[in-house]
C-alpha cells in the first residue's frame, strides 16, 4: 500500500479557474454591504413580525397560556399556539418526537410555547415577555450522569465490538482507567436564525430561510400546514454562517413563521435575537466518557473499553447520526484491535443538541487522543512516538472497528513531514529547558493528527443535482442543491463549471438555492458540498459541452474528441471560434443550451444496525503542532504557535481551503478553551450572550499560525482530485488541548494522568493543576 504521492494527470488543456486562489464570489459584496441576508430582503407590504414565547422551566406540565396582557399592548395582532397548527402538531423530524409548539408539556427552559405577532419586532418581543404559561414543574434531568442513572435516552444505546477487549485488557502489560467530560458549543453564526414566510396565491407558500437544508424546510413547512411539498418554495441565496446549527434547526423557525402567517393571513418574519437564539436552539453535544485501556511497553493499544455518553437534550434531532459519527471516529487515526465501544444517547431537559462542524467526530477524536496522551505520560514516552506507533498500518492493521479498510492513509508520510517542518523535537527540548527554569509559567507542545471520513453516513444523502444554463450571449448560470454559508461552495462550483466549458470564471454565475429548481437536495453538510454539487454541476456542464461539440463536429466534419473548450474559445482541427459565437450559432440551429446533472457517490454502503460497512468514500487527513503557555497561578493560557499540514487533495481553490483550515482550527480551539456553556441548577442556560460566552477573537489567533497543504490529489475519483475541507480541520484543535495537558504535566514529574475537563478554561486548568476544589461548578451539562 505504500504509494508515493500520485501526480495528478496533466490536464488536456490549461485549467484557468480550478487550482487558483480566486476570491470568494461574494467577498466584494459582503465587505461593501451589498450581499443580502434574509433580513435585508425588501419586505412585502403588510408584513408582520413574530417573537417567541419561551418556557422558563426545564420540565413541567403545561396547562395553558394567559396572553391577555400581551394582547392589550399596541400593535399586537395575534398569539399563535399549538392549536393553531393546521397540520401535524409534531414536526416532521425523523424521530417524530418534537412538537411545533409545546402541547401539554414543556421539556426545557427556552422551549417555544408559541409566538406573538405584531406590527413591529419590538412590539412582538415586548408582548412575548408578558405571556404567562401556566405550568406545574416536574423533576428535570440536567446532565448525562442523571440520564445514565435513569436510563433516560432519546434513542437506544449502540454497541460496537471487535475481538475480545476484556481478554486483551487482562493480557496487557499496562492498564489505565480514565474519564473525561467535554462541553458543548454554541454555533454563534453571525446571521442568527431567521425565516420569512409569504403566503402566495392559491394556497402556495414562499419561504425565505437561512437554512443548510431548504428541501427539509420545504417538507417540514408542508407537513405543518398540511399542504403538498409542491406548494412550498424555499429560497436561500446565502447564510451568514451555519456550522451545522441550521441543518435541522432552521426548520423550526420556518415552520413557526409559516404557521403564524397562515393564522394571520399576512407575511410573517421571525428573527431571533441573540439571547433567544442561544436559549432556544441546540448546540454541539456535550459528551462524558470513561474507559479502560491496555497497552504494551511501546504504548501500543492492545485492548480498549470505551463508554461515550452524549447529552442529546430533550429530543433526538440528529443525535443518532452524531453519536454514530463519534463511534466511527473514536479510533481517529489508530488501529484498535480488541475494542468494545458503548454509545449512550442521553435525554436531558435541555436544548435539543444538533449538528456542529465535525458532527460527533470531534467528540470521538478527543477521547482517543486523551487516552494516547495519558499512555505516553504513564510510560514516560514522547506522545508523538506513541501516536505513530498506534497509526493504522499500510496493508496490515488497517481495518477499522467498523470493518472498513483504510486504504488511503498518508499519515505515515504526513506526520514526519510536519514533525520536521514544525521543528517539533528541537522545540520540545527547548520547552523542557524553559520549564526547568520557570516555576510559574509552563509551556506545552503536542502534535495530533486527524483522519476524517467523508460522506454522509446516511448513504441516501450522498446524491446531488444541478442545472447549468447557457444564455445566448455565452454567459452561464448555475444552480445546484447546495447552500453557500461562507465556506466558498458557490465559488468552487463556478470554477468547476468554468473549466468544464472552457470559459473565464467571470462568465459563470451561481444563483440562490431554490427548491423549485433542484428538488430533494440533501443538506449542505458532512463537508461534502463541493464533492456532491460540484460533480453534479460538472456533469450538467459536460452535457451542454457535448451538445456544442456535436454541433461543431457537424460544421467541421471532425470527431467530438477533437474539439477543445478553453480560454473562451472552441477549437476544432479546422477552426478556432469564440465561445459566444458558437453558442449563438448553436441556438440558431436549435441546439439545447442547458442541462441538468446528477451525481451519486460510488462505493459506499453501511449497515445501520451493526455500524459496519464502508460508510465513507475516502478519508481526509491532517495534523497540527501546537505550542501553548500556561500561567499556573491564574490558569490563564495562550496558544503561541500553530503549524498545520492538511490534506485537501488537489485544491480547487487554495485561498478558500486555507481559510477553511484556519477558521475550522480556531473554531475548534474555541470549543476546547474558552467557549463554556453553563446551565444553572434550574436547567436555565446562564451563558446566552457574548458577554458570558466567549468565542475566540482576532486577539486569540496565535502569533505564529502556519498552514500548508499536502501536495497530493485524492486517490479516489473525486471532483478535480480534491478532498472535502469544511469539517476535518476543526479536529486539529485537539492539539491545543493536548499541549495544555502537556503544560500541566510539566508542573509535576510523576507521569500521572492529567485530568482536564474541556473546555480548558482558567478554572478547569486550575482544577487540573490541583489548585481549585474539583467539586465546584458543573461543566459540560
Ligand atoms: N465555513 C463557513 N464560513 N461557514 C459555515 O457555516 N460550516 C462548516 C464548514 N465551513 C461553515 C463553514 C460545516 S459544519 C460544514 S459541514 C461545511 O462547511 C459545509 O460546507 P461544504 O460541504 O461545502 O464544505
Ligand atoms: Mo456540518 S456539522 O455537517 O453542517
Amino acid at each position: 500500500m505504500t504509494r508515493s504521492p500520485a501526480p495528478v494527470a496533466a490536464p488536456a488543456h490549461p485549467q484557468p479557474a480550478m487550482g487558483q486562489p480566486h476570491p470568494h464570489e461574494s467577498a466584494r459584496a459582503q465587505v461593501t454591504g451589498n450581499a443580502s441576508y434574509i433580513d435585508d430582503l425588501p419586505e412585502v407590504r403588510g408584513t408582520l413580525y413574530a417573537a417567541p414565547i419561551l418556557s422558563r422551566i426545564a420540565h413541567g406540565h403545561l396547562h395553558g397560556v394567559d396572553a391577555s396582557a400581551a394582547l392589550q399592548l399596541p400593535g399586537v395582532r395575534s398569539v399563535v399556539l399549538a392549536a393553531d397548527v393546521p397540520g401535524d402538531r409534531l414536526l416532521a423530524a425523523f424521530a417524530h418526537d418534537e412538537p411545533v409548539f409545546a402541547i401539554d408539556r414543556v421539556e426545557y427552559a427556552g422551549q417555544v410555547i408559541g409566538l406573538v405577532v405584531a406590527d413591529s419586532v419590538e412590539q412582538a418581543r415586548r408582548a412575548a415577555r408578558l405571556v404567562r404559561a401556566d405550568t406545574t414543574p416536574l423533576p428535570a434531568v440536567l446532565n448525562v450522569q442523571q440520564a445514565l442513572a435513569q436510563q433516560n435516552y432519546v434513542l437506544p444505546p449502540v454497541f460496537v465490538r471487535r475481538g475480545d477487549a476484556a481478554a486483551a485488557l487482562a493480557r496487557a502489560p499496562h492498564r489505565l482507567r480514565g474519564q473525561l467530560e467535554v462541553g458543548g458549543q454554541e454555533h454563534f453564526y453571525l446571521e442568527g436564525q431567521i425565516a420569512y414566510a409569504l403566503p402566495q396565491e392559491q394556497g402556495q407558500w414562499l419561504i425565505h430561510s437561512s437554512t443548510q437544508h431548504p428541501g427539509e424546510v420545504q417538507h417540514w413547512v408542508a407537513h405543518a400546514l398540511a399542504v403538498d411539498n409542491h406548494a412550498v418554495r424555499v429560497e436561500c441565496r446565502r447564510m451568514g454562517g451555519g456550522f451545522g446549527g441550521k441543518e435541522t434547526q432552521a426548520g423550526h423557525l420556518a415552520v413557526w413563521a409559516a404557521v403564524a402567517a397562515r393564522k394571520v393571513g399576512r407575511p410573517v418574519k421571525l428573527r431571533l435575537d441573540r439571547d433567544d437564539d442561544f436559549l432556544i436552539t441546540g448546540k454541539r453535544h456535550p459528551f462524558a466518557y470513561d474507559w479502560e485501556v491496555g497497552f504494551d511497553d511501546a504504548g501500543r493499544i492492545q485492548g480498549l473499553k470505551l463508554r461515550m455518553a452524549a447529552n442529546c437534550g430533550f429530543s433526538a434531532d440528529l443525535s443518532g447520526p452524531v453519536a454514530d459519527r463519534a463511534v466511527f471516529h473514536c479510533d481517529n487515526a489508530y488501529f484498535l484491535q480488541d475494542v468494545e465501544i458503548a454509545s449512550y444517547r442521553c435525554k436531558t431537559n435541555t436544548q435539543s443538541h444538533t449538528a456542529f462542524r465535525g458532527f460527533g467526530g470531534p467528540q470521538g477524536v478527543i477521547a482517543i487522543e486523551t487516552i494516547l496522551g495519558d499512555i505516553a505520560r504513564a510510560l514516560g514516552r514522547d506522545a508523538l512516538d506513541v501516536r505513530m506507533a498506534n497509526l493504522y498500518g499500510l496493508g496490515e492493521r488497517n481495518i477499522t472497528h467498523y470493518q472498513m479498510p483504510v486504504e488511503d492513509n498518508i499519515l505515515h508520510d504526513l506526520l514526519p513531514k510536519l514533525e520536521l517542518s514544525a521543528q517539533y523535537r528541537q522545540r520540545k527540548e527547548a520547552i523542557s529547558a524553559w520549564n526547568a527554569r520557570n516555576t510559574v509559567l509552563k509551556r506545552g507542545i503536542a502534535i495530533t493528527p486527524v483522519k476524517f471520513g467523508i460522506s454522509f453516513t446516511a448513504t441516501l444523502f450522498n446524491q446531488a443535482g444541478a442545472l447549468v444554463h447557457v444564455y445566448t450571449d455565452g454567459s452561464v448560470q448555475v444552480n445546484h442543491g447546495g447552500i453557500e454559508m461562507g465556506q466558498g461552495l458557490h465559488t468552487k462550483v463556478a470554477q468547476i463549471v468554468a473549466d468544464e466549458l472552457g470559459v473565464p470564471l467571470a462568465r459563470v454565475l451561481v444563483t440562490a438555492s431554490d427548491t423549485s429548481k433542484v428538488p430533494n437536495a440533501s443538506a449542505t453538510a458532512a463537508s461534502a458540498g463541493t464533492d456532491l454539487n460540484g460533480r453534479a454541476a460538472q456533469f450538467a456542464a459536460r452535457n451542454v459541452r457535448a451538445n456544442l461539440a456535436a454541433f461543431v463536429c457537424g460544421l467541421d466534419g471532425c470527431g467530438a474528441g477533437e474539439i477543445q473548450f478553453q480560454g473562451g474559445q472552441v477549437i476544432s482541427p479546422k477552426a478556432v471560434r469564440a465561445w459566444s459565437d458558437v453558442v449563438q450559432q448553436a441556438y440558431a440551429n436549435r441546439i439545447q443550451l442547458w442541462s441538468d446533472g446528477f451525481y451519486r457517490t460510488p462505493k459506499i454502503h453501511y449497515d445501520k444496525t451493526t455500524l459496519t460497512g464502508r460508510p465513507f468514500y475516502y478519508f481526509a487527513y491532517g495534523a497540527a503542532c501546537c505550542e501553548v503557555a500556561l500561567d499556573t497561578l491564574t490558569g490563564e493560557s495562550r496558544v503561541l504557535a500553530v503549524d498545520i499540514l492538511h490534506d485537501v487533495g488537489q485544491s480547487i481553490n487554495p485561498a478558500i481551503d486555507i481559510g477553511q483550515i484556519e477558521g475550522g482550527f480556531i473554531q475548534g480551539m474555541g470549543w476546547l478553551t474558552t467557549e463554556q456553556l453553563v446551565w444553572n441548577e434550574q436547567g436555565q442556560l446562564a451563558t446566552h450572550a457574548p458577554s458570558t460566552y466567549k468565542i475566540p477573537a482576532t486577539g486569540d489567533v496565535p502569533a505564529r499560525f502556519r498552514v500548508a497543504l499536502w501536495p497530493e490529489a485524492n486517490r479516489e475519483d473525486n471532483v478535480g482530485g480534491s478532498k472535502a475541507v469544511g469539517e476535518p480541520p476543526f479536529m486539529l484543535a485537539v492539539a491545543v488541548y493536548e499541549a495544555l495537558r502537556d503544560a500541566v504535566a510539566a508542573t509535576r514529574a510523576d507521569g500521572a494522568c492529567v485530568h482536564l475537563t474541556a473546555p480548558a478554561t482558567a478554572e478547569n486548568l486550575l482544577r487540573a493543576l490541583g489548585r481549585l476544589d474539583t467539586a465546584a461548578g458543573r461543566e459540560g451539562g
